[in-house]
């Protein structure tokens, strides 16, 4: 982090030939009048002006292709300036837009034309050993608090590969290696301090705010700005984990082993999540395999240790770093789009390994990621009663199964963005033909493609979160940013 300390007329000189820099119009205009008022701010700001190194930190996200050339950038350090932050960006009517760690894949969700705010500031933990929960702020990445709350011995349920942003992933749902057990990674959140675009500062909970509590709970950025989340934890042991990887000729007996595992392992501390990839003009194999206690009860793992899985006793943290350093994290275009079988069969697994191996444009790799969890992973939402913006229920249990593309050419955007629609349409429809899922299954909000239907992730709750977002949202705010939005 640079930090920008400018003298104002410096400051003033710099935003005055911004004009001359980047393509003029209204966006530019509003855009250089909030970042004006924002250089005017009292403590001074972390503020980010192009070019500089805070700047392009500060836009950086891992899909290039979602990335954008903002005005200024600016870092809050506390939920107070980020009210600040939105008074002026709601005065000057500035397009805007929020990040966490970057993770997300869409253009307009993390990035923007106009004021960039980047919350990796806000990186705060505390555990409270009386409450058995940890809090921690928005711009973590859930690697860098996994080994805070393992040092008391205790975990929450997070993301699964290293340098993936607490703050878009909680407030999507999140899909953890602790979802067998103890649910969505939104189940498991107490309270959130949501900085509101009202400007105010609340603390809420299921008690105090409902709606609200409600809508954070896969709703993103729809009602503001989470600047604090607090977690139940549970007691972490070491751990059994590796990451197996299978050349092309064992796939089949590779996919044996994923339908074997998924049609009879109940115990929720084993978790597999295999990936199909294509590059190099090949397909491989890789399943990341975690056993959630210093040992492997018989049977759990056998297929998988015939393949040649060779596991390893560690910390869970250490599992996360390890096993993330073999696939996980890389920069470049991407995209992602779901489908959302209730299992596997041969058919379903046959036809991935057909459809993956199609392209030879600037793909560096094009995968199929076929998520198992157990229908215990949806039984904490509305089924336990405690009903959330992203419905989830252990009577129909739809994994986020999802097909990735990593590419290089700008040029070839659409036709990833196309060959994605196709390929993740046609698993879907394949599963539906075969009994193993449904027309009007709800997709995960944060493994889709920018043009996903509001009701294919929220179902029947759009119309009551349009609500939520209206009432919290009165100077329309939202109307200046992007992401899957409700009030618009
Ligand atoms: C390598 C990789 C591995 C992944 N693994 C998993 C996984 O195991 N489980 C899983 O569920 N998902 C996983 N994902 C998907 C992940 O949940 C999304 O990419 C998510 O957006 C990452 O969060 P972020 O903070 O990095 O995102 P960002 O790109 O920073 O933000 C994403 C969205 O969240 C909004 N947002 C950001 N901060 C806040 C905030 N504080 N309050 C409200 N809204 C906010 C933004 O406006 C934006 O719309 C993975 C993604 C990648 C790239
Ligand atoms: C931005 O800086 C932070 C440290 O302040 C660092 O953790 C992060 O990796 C940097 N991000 C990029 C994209 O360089
Ligand atoms: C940002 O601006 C630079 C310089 O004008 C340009 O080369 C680059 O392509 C722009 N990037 C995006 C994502 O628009
Ligand atoms: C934005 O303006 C509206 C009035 O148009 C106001 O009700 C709201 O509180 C303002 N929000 C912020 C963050 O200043
Ligand atoms: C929110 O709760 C925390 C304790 O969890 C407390 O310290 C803080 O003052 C509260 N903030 C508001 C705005 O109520
Ligand atoms: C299938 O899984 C069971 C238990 O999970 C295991 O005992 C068996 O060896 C596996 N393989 C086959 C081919 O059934
Ligand atoms: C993997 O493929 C090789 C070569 O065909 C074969 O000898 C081996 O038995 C296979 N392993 C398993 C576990 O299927
Ligand atoms: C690969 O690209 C070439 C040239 O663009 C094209 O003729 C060929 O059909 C492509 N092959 C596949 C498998 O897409």
């Amino acid at each position: 982090m640079v930090q920008f300390l400018p003298s104002t007329p410096l400051l003033f000189f710099s935003l005055s030939v911004l004009p001359h820099v980047l393509a003029g119009g209204p966006t530019t205009s509003t855009a250089l009048r909030a970042c004006q008022k924002l250089s005017a701010l009292n403590p001074p700001p972390l503020l980010g002006l192009p070019g500089s190194a805070q700047f392009n930190n500060d836009t950086a996200l891992s899909g290039l292709n979602a990335q954008q050339n903002a005005t200024c950038s600016i870092e809050p350090r506390s939920a107070q300036e980020l009210v600040s932050i939105f008074k002026i960006i709601n005065e000057t009517r500035s397009p805007w837009a929020a990040k966490g760690n970057g993770h997300n894949y869409n253009k307009g969700f993390a990035s923007t034309t106009g004021v960039q705010i980047a919350l990796q500031q806000m990186r705060s933990f505390s555990y409270d050993p009386v409450r058995k929960t940890a809090s921690f702020g928005p711009g973590n990445a859930w690697s860098d608090v996994f080994p805070q709350i393992e040092a008391h011995g205790a975990m929450f349920a997070g993301g699964r590969i290293a340098g993936v942003g607490v703050s878009g992933l909680a407030t999507g749902g999140g899909y953890s290696y602790k979802s067998n057990q103890f649910g969505l990674v939104s189940d498991n959140i107490v309270q959130y301090e949501l900085v509101t675009y009202t400007g105010e500062i609340l603390n809420v909970t299921s008690t105090s705010h409902p709606d609200l509590f409600f809508g954070l709970q896969g709703g993103l950025n729809n009602f503001g700005i989470v600047t604090k989340f607090t977690m139940a934890t549970y007691p972490q042991s070491l751990v059994q984990g590796t990451v197996l990887i299978v050349p092309a000729e064992n796939l089949t007996a590779l996919a044996h082993a994923i339908i074997n595992f998924s049609q009879r392992v109940t115990d929720g501390k084993a978790d597999i999540n295999p990936v199909f990839m294509y590059a190099g003009g090949k397909i491989t194999g890789f399943v990341y395999l975690l056993y959630d206690g210093p040992n492997i009860p018989g049977g759990v793992f056998d297929d998988f240790i015939a393949l040649g899985a060779q596991f390893k006793q560690q910390t869970f943290s250490e599992y996360v770093d390890s096993s993330s350093a073999v696939l996980g994290g890389s920069v470049s275009r991407q995209g992602l789009q779901q489908w959302a079988p209730t299992g596997y069969n041969m058919d379903l697994l046959n036809r991935k390994h057909g459809q993956i191996a199609t392209t030879n444009r600037s793909g560096l790799a094009l995968y199929m990621t076929t998520e198992w969890f157990l229908p215990t992973t949806f039984s904490y939402g509305s089924d336990a009663g405690r009903p959330s913006a992203y419905p989830h229920s252990k009577s129909n249990p739809w994994n986020p199964a999802n097909v990735g593309a990593a590419w290089d050419d700008p040029a070839d955007d659409k036709y990833f963005n196309d060959l994605l629609t196709q390929l993740a349409g046609d698993m879907q429809a394949a599963s539906v033909a075969e009994g193993l899922s449904s027309p009007n299954a709800i997709f995960y909000p944060n493994y889709v493609l920018p043009n996903t239907p509001l009701t294919r992730m929220y179902g029947g709750n759009v119309d009551v979160l349009a609500k939520i977002s209206k009432k919290w949202d009165p100077g329309h705010m939202l109307s200046l940013t992007g992401g899957f939005l409700f009030a618009n």
